[in-house]
């Protein structure tokens, strides 16, 4: 008999609502793990790291956060950020040092309209839409790189510089990717998202390495759009669109009103990834800590429990990931919904639901 794959995973449910959801997508992992019959297995190690751990030690996480997760399969994450700490402060002592640290440079968002889940646009054929958002992760507007100064000349006073970094190599890097993408979907078409006509130097660059990576993908459309025209786009053409390759900030952007038009925030699965495996990957949901709703039970787990199928595609585990999608989508289609997205289930009633659709999706297989 073969050996069992066991999978070893840092988990990290950080704050408010992110701790909710992960424990979702972790009885769905639990789940198909013992469905395998003994193929593969996972290990969950939990990291407390967070605004509590931040309060009681001034760390957002361990001091050698790094070298514990670097040798992990994967890290799945929930949110992090709580009242009390600095936004900026509890983002960049975590997620961010962990994307940074871990070169995760490609930030995956695919925005799905989910059957049964009205979307909040107006659209004969919403379920039918579907794209992808590929995120630059490394650099762009997030680089930290700025500093504050001069409070000394007295109130009102004050500077702040912050600079954006774009790199040949890291936009090469993301926007080949995205070429790739297109390349295993049905319709073939890359588009490039930039403020190139204001940001003229970072930006004009990233056009340039989008117009000469193109020439290496002749069966791949490509588009090059503004940003505020692309937000426009994004209620009024989304039909048009298949891969979007944005940078840091203005994907982010983006990928929270693609959620948003799909029907809520809490169904966006997104994966930072290593693409070439010298670090583990981490796996999120798009949304944040959610204060105004934690604790009440009602965060919707379809983010969450949608990251670790990222997960699952990651780890090669591709039946288990589709399996997963395909019981979402009989979830949502029966109605079992939370309250955000217009339904009285609670996080563990959408999950049970999620369980039972996996039960009878496998049964099929
Ligand atoms: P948020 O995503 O936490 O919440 C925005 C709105 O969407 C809220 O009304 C919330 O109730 C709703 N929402 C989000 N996820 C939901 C879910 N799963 N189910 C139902 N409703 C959901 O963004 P916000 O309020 O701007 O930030 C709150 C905290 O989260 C801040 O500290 C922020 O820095 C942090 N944050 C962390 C992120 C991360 O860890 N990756 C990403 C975004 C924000
Ligand atoms: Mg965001």
């Amino acid at each position: 008999m073969s050996e069992k794959r066991t999978l070893h995973i840092a988990v990290i449910p950080g704050d408010g609502i992110g701790r909710e959801v992960v424990q979702e997508g972790i009885r769905v992992l639990e789940y198909l793990a013992q469905a395998s019959n003994g193929t593969f297995l996972f290990e969950f190690d939990f990291f407390p790291w967070g605004c509590q751990y931040y309060l009681e030690t001034g760390r957002m996480m361990a001091a050698d956060g790094l070298e514990k997760l670097q040798h992990y399969d994967a890290i799945y994450f929930g949110a992090v950020g709580w009242p009390g700490v600095p936004d900026h402060v509890s983002l960049w002592g975590l997620r961010l040092a962990i994307c940074q640290g871990f070169d995760q440079w490609a930030n995956i968002r695919p925005v799905r309209f989910l059957p049964g889940v009205e979307s909040r646009l107006r659209h004969p054929n919403a379920e039918s839409l579907d794209w992808i958002l590929i995120r630059e992760n490394s650099e762009g507007e997030y680089s930290g790189i700025g500093g504050r100064n001069f409070s000394g000349r007295g109130k009102g006073k004050e500077v702040a510089i912050q600079s954006s970094i774009f790199t040949e190599e890291g936009c090469e890097r993301i926007i080949r990717y995205a070429f790739e993408i297109a390349r295993t979907r049905k319709r073939k078409k890359v588009t490039s998202v930039t403020k190139s006509n204001a940001q003229q130097y970072g930006m004009v660059l990233w056009d340039e390495v989008f117009a000469r990576v193109s020439q290496e993908y002749p069966d791949v459309e490509t588009e090059q759009w503004l940003v505020d025209a692309m937000a426009a786009r994004f209620v009024l053409k989304p039909e048009t669109l298949e891969v979007v390759v944005a940078s840091n900030l203005l994907a982010d952007i983006l990928s929270d009103l693609g959620s948003a038009l799909a029907g809520s925030l809490g169904l966006a699965a997104s994966a930072n990834l290593n693409p070439e495996r010298r670090y583990p990957s981490m796996f999120e949901p798009v949304h944040g800590s959610a204060p105004d709703i934690a604790g009440q039970g009602i965060a919707n787990p379809i983010g969450a429990i949608g990251s670790a199928a990222l997960m699952l595609e990651h780890l090669g585990l591709h039946d288990e990931a589709k399996l997963v999608h395909q019981a979402i989508e009989a979830t949502t289609r029966e109605g079992k919904l939370t309250p955000d997205v217009g339904g009285t289930c609670s996080t563990r009633e959408v999950t049970d639901a999620i369980l039972a659709n996996l039960a009878k999706v496998s049964a099929k297989v």
